[in-house]
């Protein structure tokens, strides 16, 4: 067991630490950033499904829903596509609109979930293509598509999902660059750009592992407290989403992801000095927005722990406790902010005593309904 978990005490930290190289697997061979070129044979062979499509339809459940969404915002702002993201139990059972013009992604680190094999199955039956983003090869999911493209994580044992998280993000953004580049809504010189800065990713995730001991002070602050409140916008909108579901996952603290500005209609009345909250507040993302929430926060005597970019002086005199993000573009950031979310969960949940790689109740795949 102990080598298994390559001298890291848990299968989850472990996870978290392979992420530069999960994210450099993912893309090898696929993104020719000297050529400016992505190169995925999934898409490449079904280019023209995916350029005449009406709309994409994204399915998935958990994290990878979560990834998902981080793929409507890629697919929608780089190449103009339609993109609803869906949670296949409710996909499969609401009598959805689907036709022959609607490309289906579903996303599936196990490949084995079965309310997003349902989904698939409905999908092709109304004439749907289908294309899936796996994780594990050879799954039930990656059998039933028409098409797709591997995450290249690697096994992930823990539960709660870290590596696959990104490496699925790293797929969506590479499809989203090589739809924006066949559309002609990215010009050549922005593509290449971004595939630039994504070659910048991995060694970017690795100097923000770095930063561990500063989390663990964090999170020995907030290990005790009853309700967490997770606050993103934009791309990182799914990302407090996601931060907050680890939380919840492996600490059992309840905590809710919630677009930042929507914090004035509900998740506001609960904000007081007992109430720890986390803000993604990067420089590009709507940054003069965030600030004025975390005011807001402020104001009210919430405890405010900020992810932001690197040099921030702003946020830095408002909050409590900042964690600075080397800077990139916005749309990749989502790779960057997420990580340090991962390393509270698991820092609190460590300090809870909790059974951080098999937490009650959950299943790594659910294979039920
Ligand atoms: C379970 C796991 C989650 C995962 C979800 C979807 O709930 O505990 O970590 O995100 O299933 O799994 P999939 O394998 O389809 O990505």
């Amino acid at each position: 067991d102990q080598i298994e978990k390559g001298g890291y005490d848990h299968f989850m930290l472990k996870e978290i630490h392979e992420q530069p190289k999960a994210v450099i697997d993912t893309y090898r061979g696929r993104m020719l950033a000297d050529k400016g070129m992505v190169r995925m044979s999934g898409i490449d062979n079904h280019m023209n499904k995916f350029l005449n499509a009406d709309r994409i339809i994204i399915v998935a459940c958990g994290t990878s829903w979560h990834a998902g969404l981080v793929g409507e915002y890629l697919i929608e702002d780089m190449a103009r596509i339609p993109v609803e993201v869906e949670y296949a139990s409710e996909f499969r059972y609401r009598n959805p609109i689907i036709t022959s013009n609607d490309v289906v992604i579903a996303i599936s680190q196990s490949g084995e979930t079965a309310d997003t094999l349902a989904a698939i199955k409905l999908a092709k039956s109304k004439g749907a293509f289908v294309f899936g983003i796996c994780n594990v090869v050879g799954s039930s999911i990656a059998r039933e598509t028409h098409a797709g493209a591997y995450t290249h994580a690697g096994p992930e044992i823990g539960v709660a999902s870290t590596k696959a998280f990104t490496t699925q993000i790293t797929v969506l953004t590479l499809i989203s660059l090589k739809l924006a580049s066949k559309k002609g809504t990215l010009s050549k010189s922005a593509l290449r750009m971004y595939l630039q800065k994504m070659q910048l990713i991995p060694n970017k995730i690795e100097e923000l592992l770095k930063i561990d001991d500063k989390v663990k002070e964090i999170a020995a602050v907030y290990k005790d407290a009853p309700n967490c409140l997770y606050l993103g916008r934009g791309f990182n909108f799914p990302v407090a989403l996601e931060g907050a579901l680890k939380l919840k996952e492996i600490s059992y603290i309840h905590a809710e992801g919630y677009p930042a500005a929507e914090m004035k209609h509900g998740p506001i009345a609960l904000i007081d000095e007992n109430m720890p909250i986390f803000v993604i507040a990067t420089n590009k993302g709507h940054y003069e927005k965030v600030v004025s929430n975390i005011q807001e926060i402020k104001s009210r005597a919430g405890k405010i722990i900020a992810i932001v970019t690197e040099g921030d002086t702003t946020v830095k005199e408002i909050a409590d406790h900042v964690i600075e993000i080397p800077e990139t573009e916005e749309a990749l950031t989502p790779l960057l902010t997420t990580i340090p979310f991962q390393l509270l969960s698991y820092h609190i949940a460590v300090m809870l005593n909790k059974n951080v790689d098999q937490p009650r109740n959950l299943a790594k795949s659910v294979t039920v309904e």
